[in-house]
């Protein structure tokens, strides 16, 4: 045998590509690395760990059980017949001892975990779970959507668990949720990791309470779904989040408290901030206070108009993070509005409110979204294009119903001139006058082009330009939805007839 087969990482490394080769589909196809594990005893450790590390379902392990103790189910699950004693399941832990990550796929089919509920329930109870599973770090609980979730992920969390992820029953009790989390940041001090979904259209709660994420040290990422409000007092604690990088989460009402002692960095390593509040002074705030130079995505969502003023102020904010950070590449701004009072009188924003993102050079996506009356002209899109030279998307929307372009074909025109990787591209302009000579504009690499909403006089004409124009096109969207928006908003008897 080859020297260098002796050496176990090696060895780890070899099996582990066999494992995860593109031919496998699914990283769960582990036969080609069984068969390695009977070949001979140099390589039967390895690649059992290999072969064991991940799991996407319990039914493997429980058929390990002597062959009286499980049956098959009509989903194909296994369930346990009778009791094991403590003696057979520990006769599991050379196998399960391997087990570090435990992560059904989701979505998939019902029985996810592999096994039926009570087999589920017995292999979760504190004494088996933590004795079988000595090396386990990842757990991903996602496809469990009932209430008896919960109460499973409570009896097995450890200071091991460096990473968690989990999914909100339908129908939760905030007092229970509050006590899970205190659980969570008590139980599981180690983790890394904690992602929460939720289904779409579940009630929210309100967790005003202070989180103690403070117990969590050495958090990176915190996801939280949409349904769960914190208040941005709890995220601001001393001596909390230190090592955060990913943040996603929605704020409570409550303003963003002024840090004056700024004793301690706030979020000095975040990377990827995702926020969404009632208004738009709170995800300013939030970023004002923010000291990271690493940040590299920015992602606010606020549902209460924003000033004129108050945009500005956010977007020199943006402007200021964009200088401290090395990477301040992304920012997503939506404005969530519903069809009601003051709303439809939209803020005006002129292209001078837009001036402080000119400062930011090294932006890539650049996504804005029904946040008013966007009156930008083709003046401030020539110097875009010279201030964003790295530009692979751009998204400048206002809301749906207005159109008050003042762009036009030759704003597309400077973007795709100056901007040489933009491939993405979602404006309304007024298309009516179209240039008389058509030439095609480089070899843009404009794949996507969303010119919805527009004003055209002639839209197959102006189709048959865009198309002759962009040579690798593939997408074209001109809807005109500003009709159907129209009709909306007069069934709602906001607007009358014209
Ligand atoms: C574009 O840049 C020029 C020169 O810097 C400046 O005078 C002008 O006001 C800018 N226009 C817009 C719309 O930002
Ligand atoms: C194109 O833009 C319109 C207006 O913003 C939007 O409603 C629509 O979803 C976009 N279409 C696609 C496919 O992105």
């Amino acid at each position: 045998m080859h020297p260098c087969l002796f050496v176990t990482e090696i060895l780890l490394h070899i099996i582990g590509f066999l494992e995860t080769s593109p031919e496998h589909h699914s990283t769960c196809h582990k036969g080609d690395v069984a068969r390695l594990a009977r070949t001979c005893r140099a390589f039967m450790d390895p690649a059992l760990d290999v072969l064991w590390r991940t799991q996407c379902a319990l039914g493997p392990l429980v058929k390990c059980l002597p062959g009286h103790l499980w049956t098959r189910g009509t989903c194909d699950e296994i369930n346990l017949i009778g009791r094991p004693t403590s003696d057979d399941w520990l006769s599991l832990r050379r196998y399960s001892f391997r087990i570090r990550v435990f992560e059904p796929s989701w979505p998939g089919p019902v029985r996810l975990s592999g096994v039926g509920d009570d087999t589920l329930s017995a292999i979760f109870s504190p004494d088996v779970f933590h004795a079988l599973f000595p090396a386990l770090h990842t757990l991903n609980l996602e496809f469990l959507a009932n209430k008896n979730a919960l109460s499973l992920l409570d009896r097995v969390l450890s200071p091991r668990l460096l990473q968690l992820r989990f999914r909100l029953p339908r129908h939760l009790d905030p007092d229970n949720l509050y006590e899970l989390l205190e659980s969570i940041t008590d139980r599981a001090p180690s983790l890394r990791v904690l992602k929460i979904d939720a289904y779409a259209h579940m009630p929210s709660s309100v967790l005003h309470l202070e989180l103690g994420f403070g117990r969590v040290p050495r958090l990176r990422t915190l996801c939280f779904p949409n349904t769960l409000y914190v208040s941005p007092r709890s995220l601001l604690q001393p001596r909390q989040m230190q090592h955060l990088r990913v943040l996603s989460l929605t704020l409570t009402t409550d303003p963003v408290p002024a840090l004056h002692h700024s004793g301690q960095p706030v979020f000095p390593v975040l990377q990827c901030m995702k926020i969404t509040a009632h208004t738009l002074d709170q995800c300013c705030e939030l970023l004002r206070i923010t000291t990271s130079s690493q940040l590299g995505e920015v992602s606010m969502s606020y549902s209460s108009q924003a000033s004129e003023a108050v945009m500005h102020t956010f977007l020199q904010e943006v402007g200021k993070a964009h200088g401290r950070s090395r990477d301040l590449h992304t920012l997503v701004l939506q404005h969530t509005f519903t069809i009601s009072g003051p709303n439809l009188k939209p803020s005006v924003y002129s292209p001078s409110t837009f001036k402080p993102l000119l400062a930011c050079h090294r932006l890539r996506i650049l996504n804005i979204r029904d946040i008013g009356d966007l009156a930008i002209d083709d003046a401030f899109i020539a110097n875009a294009t010279l201030a964003w030279p790295r530009l692979e998307e751009l998204r400048l929307r206002g809301l749906p119903w207005i159109d008050s372009h003042r762009t036009t074909v030759a704003s597309l025109r400077e973007l795709i001139r100056g901007c040489s990787r933009l491939a993405r591209l979602s404006m309304a302009i007024d298309a009516r006058a179209l240039p008389e000579k058509n030439s095609a504009w480089r070899s843009s690499p404009v794949e996507e082009l969303n010119v919805s909403d527009s004003t055209m006089e002639d839209p197959e004409a102006v189709e048959r330009y865009l198309r002759a124009a962009l040579p690798n096109l593939k997408t074209l969207i001109a809807l005109d939805n500003l009709q159907c928006w129209r009709a909306v908003l007069r069934l709602e008897g906001v607007v009358g007839e014209e």
